[in-house]
């Protein structure tokens, strides 16, 4: 048993029976949740056969990974937060917990046992509890999600715009979050981007958004949204956040459109009297995708403690070729530091190794969990993402 009274053991038995199966786990879950509870099929995107095992996924890796505890209640009471976008209620809770159990045991050959179910129910109930309970505190003074109006469209590159929008309400963040959008040409289809500013008394968020060709949201963010439409945003989330101590020197990581965050969290110091002494690197493919070089020259200038690495990985017209994780390799990494690494999974985790290996503690490096899909999973040790 875990500190959390649920039988882990038998968690990861019962797992393990159907872990081969997942895919035909995660049909008849959806097959037996929509069947029974019809109206539940209208809170999820129209199609569905890309990314069917997205919730599935990650319930099974919050459950298996209960013992962890460090900031999983967080990540979950952000994730009931959040599911008030979907129309998700209390109730709902308890018709999912069953169609999962009963998907798994229909999956096990047999070998399913009460105490397979017995297990599997506590650590639910313990999940949906953190969420629920989060949710409902949310609803007495927040909205389930924002409409942001669009009011700068700025389209730096043919695969590159940056989106400012402002929220009808007050939208309370912190910098290096990120929130999820919809836009109207893809009803309930949601994808999170990183919020590229600080608050700011305005109310307005940047967006930095790079199109995946084909893409169904960067893509209509990028060459079908305008000037005055309307987005949805859903509530802040994410844990790559400026600590309550105050760091003396911060190193920033970023790949690609992950400067947003990172240029967040440096904005967020500018203005501070004992504000940290940053290294922002940044790591893009080709010269050109350095999308963002005025701002970033204007801000070192206003921070004044900032130093800036552009890292430029594969340009046969731009020498010396180095890789976000080359330039990391040979940089003063500061011992009284935080550092913070924000890009594509395999950036991340290229990044994070270097780190490593370079003597940075684990508890000193920032990321989101992100698995190679997409999916935002809740935080684990960096020790463990090698
Ligand atoms: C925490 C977090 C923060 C993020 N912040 C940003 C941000 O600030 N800016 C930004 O541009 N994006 C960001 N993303 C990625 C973003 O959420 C979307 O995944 C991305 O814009 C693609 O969405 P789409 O609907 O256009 O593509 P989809 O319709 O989801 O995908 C179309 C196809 O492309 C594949 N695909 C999806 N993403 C990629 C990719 N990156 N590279 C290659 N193939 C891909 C899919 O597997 C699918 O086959 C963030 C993701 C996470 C998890
Ligand atoms: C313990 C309970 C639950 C957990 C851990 C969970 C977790 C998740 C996660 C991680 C996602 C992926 C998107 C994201 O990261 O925001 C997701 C999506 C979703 N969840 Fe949940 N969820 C739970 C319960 C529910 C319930 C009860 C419902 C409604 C009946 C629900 C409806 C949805 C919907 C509609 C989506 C969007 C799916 C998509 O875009 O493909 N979830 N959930």
């Amino acid at each position: 048993m875990s500190d959390t009274g649920v039988d882990i053991a038998a968690i990861r038995q019962g797992w393990a029976l159907v872990e081969g199966r997942a895919e035909r786990v995660a049909a008849d879950f959806y097959g037996m949740l929509f069947s029974r509870y019809p109206r539940v099929r209208e809170m999820f995107p129209a199609a569905m056969d890309a990314q069917r095992d997205r919730l599935l996924r990650a319930l099974t890796q919050v459950v298996l990974n209960l013992e962890d505890g460090a900031g999983l209640r967080e990540y979950l009471g952000q994730l009931g937060r959040d599911h008030r976008k979907y129309g998700v209620l209390p109730e709902h809770y308890a018709l999912l917990g069953t169609c999962l159990i009963g998907a798994m045991r229909a999956n096990a050959g047999g070998a399913w046992t009460a105490a397979h179910t017995a297990a599997w129910a506590a650590a639910y109930d313990l999940i949906a509890g953190i969420m629920v309970e989060a949710a409902e505190r949310d609803a007495l003074t927040t909205p389930p999600c924002w409409e942001a109006e669009v009011v700068g469209h700025d389209l730096r590159a043919d695969d590159l715009v940056v989106i400012h929008v402002r929220p009808s309400a007050p939208y309370p963040f912190q910098a290096g979050q990120y929130a999820t959008l919809q836009t109207p040409h893809w009803p309930r289809v949601w994808r999170p981007y990183s919020i590229a500013n600080p608050p700011r008394a305005d109310n307005l968020l940047s967006f930095h958004v790079r199109v995946v060709p084909g893409g169904w949201v960067s893509t209509a963010l990028a060459y079908h949204t305008r000037i005055g439409d309307t987005l949805l945003l859903g509530p802040p989330r994410g844990s790559m956040v400026l600590g309550p101590g105050g760091a003396s020197h911060l190193l920033l990581v970023a790949g690609g459109t992950g400067l947003a965050p990172l240029k967040a969290i440096v904005e967020e110091t500018a203005w501070m009297p004992d504000r940290p002494s940053v290294d922002l690197i940044h790591g893009v493919r080709l010269r050109k995708q350095a999308y963002d070089l005025p701002d970033l020259l204007r801000l070192r200038q206003r921070h004044g403690r900032m130093r800036f690495v552009l890292a430029v990985s594969d340009d046969p017209a731009h020498g010396p070729r180095e890789s976000v994780a080359d330039a990391v390799a040979r940089h003063r990494v500061d011992a009284g530091g935080e550092v913070f690494v924000c890009g594509s999974p395999g950036m991340v985790r290229a990044s994070t190794e270097r780190l490593l290996g370079l003597g940075v503690p684990p508890q000193r490096i920032h990321t989101e969990s992100v698995d190679p899909s997409g999916l935002v999973l809740p935080p684990v040790s960096p020790y463990s993402r090698r």
